[in-house]
């Protein structure tokens, strides 16, 4: 790609020029720490909801990553000013614990079984006729998925907001537009990928996910997966990677690391709200952006 080029994609993306990266920040214990630590939390188009409560626990990811040779992983200790929050509360635990719930506690799954043998239409059929929780009293539309059925690269976000609920398609508000940018940076467009959540309807308030509810949804994630085997997954934010590779690590330790959901390749990476709050960020996401190009191009 030619110099004039790239800047454009640059520009589109919002990054101003390389002297980001080596740039000395203002304050870089605190900034380290927002990018690793506190990420994403107004996710959906609301400006009002909560800093991450807590760091989460030292835990090895699921799937072991290792450092990726596209980009060197930037972890570093947990700055004193992080330990005075308080815990994590349930909706921070890995989404597996709900098989350990009495039969009648556990929520209302879609039968797994079932939903892996659906083919795109009748999934979508039965995502919208879905009241496997309780989102689906408050939600105006279902939010299946947009894209090519085709797609190299599927990109997994949270869940929908007020923009998406509304419109009954993922990433369509300020988040949405920041996203497409991105993409346009590494010279894909909107339709050239496949782009779903974690959850298909919208949590009220946009609050986070509950535990059950990413559990009800996720064989509808799992079939929209096995259908359109992708080359890569773009995990985008710090709910869609705790929910899509059970684990609790922050986004910012598990930038820079392969993993892997069924087989198929992860980059994890900072939520487009979040990055939109903190443009500052963008350079990081412009690495993790190529090294998602390049597990593209590996297969
Ligand atoms: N944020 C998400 O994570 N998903 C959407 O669809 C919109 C905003």
């Amino acid at each position: 790609m030619d110099r004039a080029r790239r800047q454009q994609y640059l520009d589109a993306m919002g990054i101003q020029g390389w002297a980001v990266r080596g740039a000395a920040p203002e304050d870089p214990p605190r900034q380290e720490a927002i990018a690793r630590d506190v990420e994403d939390t107004t996710l959906r188009g609301a400006d009002s909801r909560a800093v991450d409560p807590a760091p989460a626990p030292e835990s090895p990811p699921a799937s072991s990553p290792v450092p990726s040779p596209a980009i060197a992983a930037d972890a570093t200790d947990m700055p004193s000013w992080m330990d005075d929050l308080p815990p994590l509360t349930d909706d921070f635990a890995p989404v597996e614990d709900v098989d350990s719930l009495p039969a009648d506690m556990a929520p209302a799954q879609p039968q797994r079984s079932d939903v892996e043998r659906l083919d795109w239409p009748h999934l979508e059929q039965r995502v919208g006729e879905c009241e496997a929780c309780e989102l689906h009293t408050s939600r105006t539309n279902t939010v299946f998925g947009v894209g090519n059925r085709e797609a190299d690269l599927l990109v997994i976000g949270e869940a929908p907001g007020a923009d998406e609920d509304r419109q009954g398609e993922p990433f369509v508000g300020r988040a949405g537009q920041l996203l497409n940018a991105m993409l346009r940076a590494i010279g894909l467009q909107r339709d050239d990928v496949y782009i779903a959540n974690i959850l298909k309807c919208r949590p009220p308030g946009n609050r986070d996910p509950r535990q059950e509810e990413a559990a009800a949804c996720e064989p509808y994630l799992r079939r929209q997966v096995a259908l359109l085997r992708p080359k890569a997954i773009l995990c985008v934010g710090r709910v869609a990677a705790h929910n899509l590779l059970k684990t609790e690590e922050a986004v910012g330790r598990m930038r820079g690391k392969d993993y892997r959901y069924d087989q198929i390749p992860v980059v994890v990476t900072y939520h487009p709200a979040y990055l939109l709050r903190s443009p500052d960020q963008k350079a990081k996401a412009w690495q993790d952006l190529q090294a998602a190009v390049t597990r593209l191009k590996a297969v």
